[in-house]
């Protein structure tokens, strides 16, 4: 029998677990020679902001022993830009769209997701159904790390955000935290209808000969395989703490670090720096989560929580 891999995210069904992450994958359509991006369960696209971003100054990205360190500073073209010249594209797509959504305030936060719900509209091809609120960019001043720490002001925005959207909000976590749980809570408290986590740890590498850090900005975000046991964590204990689904990522490189996930309690998973190193990652994660469900007799994607034996 098929195992059944739908995953209900605030209502929204999606057709399997497996999503891309956002800021790995673009806006997906530039993958599209490469990868069947509908056969996967959802796309979170680069987070977008009130106003085109350049991005921070270069080097932003070094290799780090398994995994790499980015700098990227939310570089996109800008609420309008979105709307103009990537969500017609969107709007064709078979599978779930999440636009991730970032700001440097919390009034660029509503005045962004505002501006793509009156854009968007409503129905079956509207090329968004969803949001992920980005709380947890380690790589700007304003907003992003600096408000996914603070878990009265996580509260605060995702009503904030709540109030003008029917759409479901997912709220990505920083694992820069003391209590992921607490901060889990604080999403659910202001209506989130599921919460990713993690998003890359604050790491630095420096060039010795040159005496000085590689990344232009100093610090950058880790991500790959080295952060994997520490998301895979956060999600065992975040999930524990809220009612709604929690998805994990951090370090998926294979259907197993995704099965390590959904043991430890996500309903669904994204595949991030994996795509850098194979651009189908992602289809190979799908295909061996559902042969690991053939072979243990698993029949639902959602009872693999209840395996893990502790
Ligand atoms: O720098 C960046 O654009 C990273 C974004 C993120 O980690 O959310």
């Amino acid at each position: 029998m098929k195992p059944d891999l739908r995953v209900s995210i605030g209502g929204l069904e999606l057709a399997n677990p497996v999503g891309l992450a956002s800021g790995t994958f673009g806006y997906g359509s530039e993958y599209e020679e490469l990868v069947d991006v509908d056969a996967l369960g959802a796309l979170y696209t680069k987070a977008v902001t009130l106003a085109p971003r350049t991005g921070n100054p270069v080097p932003r990205i070094v290799e780090t022993p398994s995994g790499m360190l980015n700098s990227i500073g939310l570089a996109n073209p800008g609420v309008e830009a979105f709307i103009a010249g990537k969500l017609p594209g969107l709007r064709g797509r078979r599978c779930a769209v999440f636009v991730n959504v970032a700001g440097a305030t919390e009034e660029e936060y509503l005045e962004v997701l505002e501006r793509i719900e009156a854009a968007a509209g409503t129905g079956p091809r509207a090329g968004v159904d969803g949001y992920e609120i980005n709380l947890s960019c380690p790589n700007v001043k304003h907003g992003g790390l600096a408000f996914g720490t603070d878990a009265a002001q996580i509260e605060r925005l995702t009503r904030a955000l709540r109030d003008r959207t029917r759409r479901p909000i997912v709220v990505k976590l920083t694992p820069n935290v003391t209590d992921i749980a607490g901060i889990a809570k604080a999403a659910e408290a202001g209506g989130a209808d599921a919460i990713s986590c993690i998003n890359t740890l604050v790491g630095m590498v420096i060039d010795v000969g040159k005496r000085r850090p590689v990344l232009a900005m100093g610090s950058g975000g880790l991500s790959g395989p080295a952060i994997r046991p520490v998301g895979v964590a956060c999600c065992y204990r975040a999930s524990r703490a809220v009612g709604i689904p929690v998805i994990g990522l951090g370090g998926i490189m294979s259907s197993g670090d995704a099965l390590q996930y959904l043991l430890a309690g996500a309903r669904a998973v994204q595949v991030g720096t994996g795509t850098f190193v194979d651009p189908r990652c992602a289809m190979g994660v799908l295909g061996g989560i559902e042969e690991w469900m053939r072979a243990q007799g698993v029949e639902r994607i959602q009872d693999i929580p209840a395996l893990l034996e502790v």
